[in-house]
C-alpha cells in the first residue's frame, strides 16, 4: 500500500520507501564487518519489526538465522505501558551467541531494555540492538543503540510495519496519521 491509496488518512510522509531501502543497505554492510567471522544471530520483536528484518536480512551479503519474540506493549493505543509480557518466545538456545535484536521503533525504550535484559540473562555472549527509528524520548531510558536508522520527531508513526489498531502496517512509506483518525 502507498501513501496515495490512503492519503485522507495520513497527515505527512517522514521517510519514503526508497530512504527506508537504501538505509537498511548501509546498515546491513556495518552489520556484516562488524559481526564477520562470529555466530551472529538477529532475533526480531513481533509485530512491528517484521518488514525491518525481511529487508535488513535480504540485504546482508552474506547468511545469518532469524529468530522471533512476540511481547506484549501497545494496546490500541499511542503511549508505551512499559508492561512487557513475553507471548512467544525464542524457538533458540542463545548461549554463546551474537545477538542482534532488530526493532522497528524505540520510543519511551521501556520495552527494549527489558528485551535486552531478558536476553542477557540468557548467557548469550552479546546482545545487540538494532532499529529503524528512534524517538527523542529513548534517551530517558539507558538503553545502548547500536545501529539506528533514522532519528525522528516525538509523533506518533504508522506504516513499514508500525501500526494504529493493527492498521497500516503495510504501508510502503512512514507517515504520520491525520488527526482525525484518532478521533
Ligand atoms: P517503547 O517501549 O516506548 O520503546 O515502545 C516500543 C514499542 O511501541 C515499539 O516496538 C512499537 O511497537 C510501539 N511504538 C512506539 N512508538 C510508536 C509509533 O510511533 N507508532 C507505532 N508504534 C509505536
Amino acid at each position: 500500500m502507498d501513501a496515495d491509496h490512503i492519503a485522507e488518512d495520513l497527515d505527512r510522509v517522514l521517510l519514503d520507501e526508497g530512504q527506508i531501502l537504501s538505509r537498511l543497505q548501509e546498515m546491513a554492510d556495518e552489520i556484516w564487518a562488524d559481526y564477520a567471522g562470529r555466530d551472529l544471530l538477529l532475533v526480531g520483536v513481533l509485530k512491528g519489526a517484521v518488514l525491518v528484518m525481511a529487508d535488513l536480512l535480504r540485504a546482508l551479503p552474506g547468511t545469518a538465522p532469524m529468530d522471533w519474540m512476540a511481547i506484549s506493549s501497545y494496546g490500541s493505543g499511542t503511549k508505551s505501558s512499559g508492561v512487557v509480557r513475553i507471548l512467544k518466545d525464542l524457538d533458540t538456545d542463545i548461549t554463546g551467541r551474537d545477538v542482534l535484536i532488530v526493532e522497528d521503533i524505540v520510543d519511551s525504550g521501556l520495552t527494549l531494555s527489558w528485551i535486552q535484559a531478558n536476553l542477557a540473562s540468557r548467557s548469550a555472549a552479546s546482545v545487540e540492538i538494532c532499529t529503524l527509528l528512534r524517538k527523542p524520548d529513548a534517551s530517558k531510558v539507558h538503553v545502548d543503540i547500536k545501529y539506528v536508522g533514522f532519528d525522528i520527531p516525538n509523533e506518533f508513526v504508522v506504516g513499514y510495519g508500525l501500526d494504529y489498531a493493527e492498521k497500516y502496517r503495510n504501508l510502503r512509506c512512514v507517515a504520520t496519521l491525520a488527526p482525525h483518525v484518532y478521533a
